[in-house]
């Protein structure tokens, strides 16, 4: 009779310890995710072959796109003298992702009315920096589209 009795409140006691152990589990589990995030999925690199090609781009009514660079984003455009300049497409200013306004031949921030000139250089508005330009490599074969970072 002890015996049966024995197992019953080790029984219990392997359900509450492990009722305990899920609930600790459940409330400290979300805090410790929030606290440590886990590590960013994007990796940086110095060089992107673009998802589409040239004359797509050139196809293209704003004749400029944005595209992924690692973490950052990055515009890559044709000027009105038809060449490719490629930039960091975010604004110096307080990050808003810039565009190309062909209209005034200038990359343009909306959020603030930044500008910036076709080589990058902010030329009025609230942006303190030039825009970090990236090379671009075309290859005239398949008119695939490679942007690197500058070297400095
Ligand atoms: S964020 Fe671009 S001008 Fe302010």
């Amino acid at each position: 009779m002890d015996e049966i009795r024995d197992d019953r409140r080790n029984f219990l006691n392997w359900l509450i310890g492990g009722g305990l152990v899920a609930f600790l589990g459940s409330v400290f589990y979300p805090v410790y995710r929030y606290v440590i995030p886990p590590p960013s999925g994007e990796a940086n690199v110095s060089q992107v072959k673009l998802p589409f090609k040239l004359k797509e781009l050139q196809e293209d009514e704003k004749k400029s796109r944005i595209f992924k660079f690692g973490r950052n984003v990055g515009i890559i455009l044709i000027t009105p003298e038809n060449e490719l300049k490629a930039f960091n497409a975010v604004c110096t200013h307080l990050d808003c992702t810039v565009q190309y306004r062909k209209d005034l031949s200038i990359i343009w921030c909306a959020c603030h009315n930044g500008r910036y000139d076709l080589e990058g250089r902010n030329i009025s508005g609230p942006p303190p920096r030039p825009l970090t330009a990236y090379t671009v490599h075309l290859d005239n074969a398949t008119g695939d589209i490679f942007v690197a970072e500058a070297k400095g």
